[in-house]
């Protein structure tokens, strides 16, 4: 795992969005694991400005976004495809059919998982995934817990990551959905390389346990350790506890 250090969180979602401008000219067509979140919102509007500038073609990406609200459509504002749609896709005019998503309305959602991880592999996997954390140490919605399943499945949120997902609805973390749909941790560590964003004093904790391990289904995050390829950059903020014993 390497750690890369940024002065601000501004300046860690630049360099993200610049890793990836750098991955596409190399490979336009990269398959590319998308992340939601408030930490992400910068690094998207740097990669849509750069995209805007003529600095690189977004326009041939295919995009599989991390987890979806399980009871809630498209259209639904507190939705993850909602947020991309305004955040991304709708800047950069991304063709409908190069952006997948898990449907939260989906009448068989084990089998919406299942074509999920069938359309992943059928796109040759992930070539990058961009991750961010929760305060709790998961990633997707990969909650902390005794045990995790490795593909994509329904997931149960935890109080703190609904309350962590309030202002998506109306600032009401009982109107977060119960449940999600998320990419399993064997689906994340099938990337070939994997970025995450860390920013700000919250996640400072689950950083450090993340970094330090031990390896454990208590901080989800912490499995990226078995990773051969993954970069961390972080704030000075998120960095906060990691000289601590
Ligand atoms: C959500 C998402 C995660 C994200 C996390 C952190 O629960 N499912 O993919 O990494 O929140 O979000 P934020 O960046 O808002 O702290």
């Amino acid at each position: 795992m390497r750690l890369t250090l940024f002065a601000t969180a501004r300046d860690a979602a630049d360099s993200l969005a610049r890793h990836v401008v750098a991955f596409v000219r190399e490979k336009p067509d990269l398959v590319l694991g998308l992340p939601t979140g408030r930490t992400p919102i910068r690094f998207y509007r740097e990669l849509v400005r750069q995209a805007r500038a003529g600095a690189v073609d977004l326009g041939r990406l295919v995009t599989f976004n991390l987890d979806e609200f399980l009871g809630v459509g498209p259209r639904h504002r507190g939705s993850y495809r909602f947020y991309m749609e305004r955040h991304f896709f709708r800047q950069i005019g991304l063709p409908g059919d190069r952006a997948n998503f898990l449907d939260g309305m989906a009448s068989d959602p084990r089998g919406e998982c299942e074509r999920y991880e069938r359309a992943i592999a059928a796109f040759g996997g992930i070539d990058i995934q961009i991750l961010g954390i929760g305060g709790n140490g998961h990633i997707g919605f990969n909650e902390p817990g005794s045990w995790l399943e490795v593909r994509t499945h329904i997931v149960e949120l935890r109080p703190e990551t609904r309350r962590a997902n309030a202002l998506l609805f109306d600032g009401d973390p009982v109107r977060v959905p119960r449940e999600a749909l998320s990419m399993g941790v064997g689906t994340i560590l099938g990337a070939r390389r994997i970025l995450m964003l860390a920013t700000g004093k919250e996640k400072a904790r689950a950083v450090a346990k993340m970094v330090r391990g031990p390896l454990t289904t208590d901080v989800p995050a912490s499995l990226l350790q078995l990773h051969a390829d993954v970069e961390v950059l972080l704030d000075a903020a998120a960095a906060s506890r990691l000289d601590r014993a």
